[in-house]
């Protein structure tokens, strides 16, 4: 973990209320996707709190383009923090720490991946997606939104994935959950990932019960993080095993062991 000063190469629009900030960062090292960034999102004390945000671009894969710089952060427009994001330039300075936490693990022999993701969950998938492909496995994303102008641009996805849609009002892709695009592909996966809201976690765990159990499901924890180095305990999720920090435990975690009252 390390706080840096990241200068920023863009900060543009990709779709209604969602961006991606792209940083240059020589200090970036080995990151995992799942893994997080906490970042002071205005120019002085306020918003007081960092913001946690996923990687979702790593910037040496082929599908992240050009003119982009090491790291790409997305977000969504909404509350102060996000919002004083808004007011960085190119050239600014980005204060991040990170990476922290716990990131997505891929078994070796796993060939087929099946990532499942709701809303701005899909910002980890991509990167996911990005690393996936290039070490030659097959991808198939399953992306909801409630609506077609919330849906991640699938032209800025990498072109090797399969990429299903659900929107909650039926506006692009299928017409509800992103769950219900599941179990077309679940005996496929020979892995699932998921980030989203716990509704769409519910809807994964018990696909998984109905089929035994008999394949791996990882899951971002989705809770608030004030401090992201498990310093406030503000961000406690409930497993089989206890209580764990989503930041430092986390936030990745094995579905199967998620308590999900
Ligand atoms: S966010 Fe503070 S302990 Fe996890």
């Amino acid at each position: 973990m390390k706080v840096f000063g990241a200068e920023i190469v863009s900060n543009e629009e990709v779709a209604p209320g969602l961006r991606v900030m792209w940083l240059r960062t020589p200090q970036l090292g080995q990151v995992t996707p799942g893994q997080f960034f906490m970042a002071r999102c205005g120019p002085g004390i306020e918003p007081l709190l960092r913001r946690p945000l996923s990687i979702h671009r790593i910037g040496n894969m082929p599908a992240a383009g050009s003119n982009t710089g090491d790291l790409g952060l997305l977000y969504d427009v909404y509350g102060s923090e996000t919002s004083a994001l808004l007011d960085k330039e190119e050239g600014d300075e980005l204060d991040v720490i990170g990476p922290l936490g716990r990131g997505f693990s891929v078994h070796k022999d796993s060939k087929s991946l099946l990532l499942i993701a709701s809303g701005l969950g899909i910002s980890p998938m991509v990167a996911l997606a990005d690393v996936e492909v290039k070490r030659g496995r097959s991808v198939v994303l399953l992306a909801g939104a409630p609506t077609s102008s919330s849906v991640y641009p699938p032209d800025l996805l990498p072109a090797e994935i399969e990429v299903q849609i659900a929107t909650e009002d039926g506006s692009q892709g299928r017409h509800g959950s992103v769950i219900d695009l599941v179990p077309e592909f679940w005996e496929w996966a020979d892995e699932v990932f998921c980030s989203g809201p716990m509704d769409v976690y519910r809807g994964v765990e018990q696909i998984a019960r109905g089929y035994g159990y008999r394949k791996r499901v990882q899951a971002l924890a989705d809770v608030g993080m004030a401090c992201g180095i498990g310093a406030c305990y503000g961000c406690t999720v409930w497993t089989r095993q206890g209580a764990k920090l989503a930041c430092k435990d986390g936030r990745c975690f094995n579905l199967r062991d998620l308590l999900l009252s």
